[in-house]
This record gives structure tokens, sequence and C-alpha cells, in this order.
């Protein structure tokens, strides 16, 4: 008998945490650690390919993150407009196919513009599916999914006794993406924080110490191998 060959985790998601206490503890504003954080984004998703991860999705904000403070919002959502367009040549050169989860509605109309046109320029590649997490709470997926759900149900598009998990995942923002197969939350934190609820049922939990700005391809790598070294029976008993 051929024993089943150990795999890397095709699809990795990430908590990017830890950008505040990196700044402030070089006594700079938050913002100067999101723009660290931002560079990390890059070289993350830089390396990924060469590791067999082929899906990249990162918490960039969250809808709970409105509640801080007026200048830290603003500072963010430039800094996504900037990133978008200073990484889209580039990201087209890679074909690189990126998607934006949550909802759009609350954010600024030049930032959506922007986000919608890097999703068509990308749309036929098929290199790393880069997947950023913009004003989502898995909770609020929930909700907008239900509510859409309900509307096809109410309009006769669709019959409810067929409702199953497959449809119930395919009205996520998600729709069209595989579940993570292995989550990473840095800075020391070990919660999910409303991150992708229903897609990590069964993900591999990564928890480190270091802060996002310091997390390195390095660190990175080290953790995606050690994936293929874990044991991974989705609730059935081992053959
Ligand atoms: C968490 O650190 C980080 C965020 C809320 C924003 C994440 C944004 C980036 C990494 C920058 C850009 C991303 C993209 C995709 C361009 P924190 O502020 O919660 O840090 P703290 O817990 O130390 O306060």
């Amino acid at each position: 008998m051929k024993d089943t060959p150990i795999t890397g985790p095709e699809h990795v998601a990430i908590i990017m945490d830890g950008n505040g206490r990196w700044a402030t503890a070089r006594g700079r504003p938050r913002l100067f650690g999101h723009q660290a954080g931002a560079k990390r984004v890059r070289q993350i998703a830089e390396v990924c390919p060469k590791l067999g991860v082929k899906y990249l999705t990162v918490f960039a904000f969250s809808t709970e993150n409105w509640k801080r403070t007026q200048d830290e919002v603003a500072g963010l959502m430039s800094l996504f407009k900037r990133y978008i367009q200073s990484e889209t040549r580039e990201l087209i050169a890679r074909g690189a196919r990126v998607r934006f989860i949550g909802d759009r509605v609350r954010l600024d109309p030049g930032l959506v513009e922007l986000m919608g046109q890097l999703e068509r320029l990308t749309e036929g590649n098929d290199g790393l599916h880069l997947t950023v997490a913009l004003n989502y709470g898995g909770r609020d997926e929930l909700v907008r999914a239900s509510k859409r759900l309900a509307r096809d149900v109410a309009a006769g598009r669709l019959d409810v006794d067929t409702v199953d998990e497959e449809t119930q995942a395919s009205y996520l923002d998600t729709g069209d993406l595989p579940d993570p197969d292995l989550v990473i939350r840095t800075s020391g934190e070990a919660r999910i924080s409303n991150f992708l609820l229903w897609q990590s049922a069964y993900s591999e939990y990564e928890f480190v110490d270091t802060l996002w700005p310091d997390f390195t391809p390095e660190i990175f790598a080290g953790i995606v191998r050690n994936f293929a070294a874990r044991e991974r029976r989705f609730g059935a008993v081992k053959a």
C-alpha cells in the first residue's frame, strides 16, 4: 500500500495583528506600523508559490475596526488605496488573482472602484489567489448571505428544501474559494476575532507571538512546512 503523500496547505489565511504595538514600541504613530505591515503582505504573497500555497487570504480591516480613531481609520483607508494603486502592475505581472471579501457598502466609493477594477483586471489569472478581507466580519457575512438566500427563496429562485451546506457556502463572500487549511494569527492573541467563521470549521490554527511587521517569509515558511507534518482527520478515525 502506498503512503498518502504529505502535502502542505493549499489555502492559508492570516489575521495580521500587532502593527499598532510594533509602532508604539518604536515611539511612532500606529499608521507607521500599518505601513510596515503592508510591506510584509507583499513579501508573504511573493513566497507563497514557492511553498505550494495557492490561496492566501489576509484580514486587512474588520467590521469592528471602525471603532478606532477617525485618524487611524482614514489613514488605513488611504493606505489601502495607495496599496492597490502601487501593487496592481506587479500583481498582474505575476498572474495573481485578487478578490476582496467583506461589505463594500460602508467603504469610500473611490476605494470600492479601485477594488472592483483590480478584481476585473485579474479575474482571468490563476497564479496566487490573493483575497483581501476589507470591512469583513464572519457574522456580518453570514447575515448578508442569509438575506440573499431568503430573497432567492421568496422569489422562487431557490427551493428551501434543497438548501444544504454547499448551498449556504455558495452564498458567502468566499463562494468560489476553497476553505482555508491553515489560519495564522500573529502577535500572541489566541482569538479568531470574527474571521472566516464558517470557512475555518476544520482549519488548523497557528498562533504566533511575532508582531505582524516582524513576520518574515522565513517564519511563514517554517509554519507552512510544519503544517505538512500535522495530521488532519476531519472528524474521522485514522485508517
Ligand atoms: C492589526 O494590527 C492590523 C490591522 C487592523 C490592519 C491590517 C493592515 C495591514 C497589515 C496593512 C495593509 C494591508 C493590506 C492588505 C494592504 P493592530 O492595529 O490591531 O495592532 P495592535 O493589536 O498592536 O494594536
